[in-house]
């Protein structure tokens, strides 16, 4: 009895706050300039997207360093070298093809695909170390890059194509099914891995009705998802600055 009323307020999600995603979120939002989004809290220090300059060549050394992050953070949760990273296969938000079509056309168009560049090398070999010593810290990175693409990224892409690819749109920026659905299960799956998932709490109350001693309950409960701490959740937090520094490399060569 004694565990089942310490479990209670971590299976609700921590003390009775708001989902972890929306702690994600907010940080993020923060980092934004105030000319990015209305939420943003950062003076400028860049032109407004609007009046970036795009060329083909920089816009395709970005996209083959996004292919290389997305393909990185792809072979991760394939091999899940953490056994929840499991959890984010197969999200539908994955890049590492259409980018592969999309600098197919580049090819057909008469275009030299460059090597990925040392922002893209830097940032992927980064995501690697990170997955295997701080688990937190590259969910972080997964939520941002993912996200960032589907939000900002979409806007930047639709910009770029009218001033230098006449509105040709790529696949970089079309998802199968419905993106908005896609985007809610993983910030379902993010509230899970954070939190004590509802899996575990009906485990706690089947165990509770078959009458286990409260050692084995615990024990259940926490070898299916071992909830973050608030450290742990905060850690994954402070990370989001270095991936907006990160995504940052990667989009200005887009107008540099
Ligand atoms: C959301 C713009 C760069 C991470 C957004 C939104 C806009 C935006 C307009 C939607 C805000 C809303 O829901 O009302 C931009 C622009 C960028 C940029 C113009 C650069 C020129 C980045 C970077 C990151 C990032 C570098 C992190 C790596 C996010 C995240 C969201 C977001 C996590 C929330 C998405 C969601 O809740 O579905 N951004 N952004 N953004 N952005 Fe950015």
């Amino acid at each position: 009895a004694a565990a089942a009323t310490e479990m209670a307020p971590a299976a609700r999600g921590e003390g009775g706050g708001k989902p972890f995603v929306d702690e994600m979120r907010a940080v993020a939002m923060r980092l934004h300039t105030k000319d990015q989004a209305r939420e943003g809290e950062k003076e400028p220090q860049a032109p407004p997207v609007a009046r970036w300059e795009p060329t083909v060549e920089g816009y395709l050394r970005f996209l083959v360093d996004s292919k290389l992050v997305f393909q990185t953070l792809e072979d991760i949760v394939d091999r899940a070298a953490v056994p929840w990273y499991a959890e984010f296969r197969n999200t539908g938000l994955e890049r590492s093809e259409p980018l592969k079509k999309d600098l197919e056309w580049f090819t057909e168009q008469g275009h030299t695909i460059p090597e990925p560049s040392a922002a893209g090398t830097a940032y992927a070999s980064y995501l690697e170390e990170l997955s295997e010593k701080d688990p937190q810290a590259f969910i972080c990175h997964f939520y941002n890059v993912y996200f960032a693409h589907t939000a900002g990224g979409r806007m930047i892409g639709k910009k770029v194509a009218e001033k230098i690819l006449n509105k040709k749109e790529l696949e970089f920026y079309k998802w199968e099914g419905t993106l908005s659905q896609l985007l809610q299960n993983v910030r379902t799956t993010l509230n899970q891995v954070a939190s004590v998932s509802s899996r575990a709490l009906i485990f706690t109350l089947l165990f509770l009705s078959a009458n286990l001693s409260s050692h084995g309950l615990v024990l259940i409960c926490f070898i299916r998802y071992q909830s973050w701490s608030r450290e742990e959740k905060d850690h994954c937090l402070e990370e989001t600055e270095k991936s907006f520094a990160y995504s940052g490399d990667l989009l200005r060569q887009i107008f540099t």
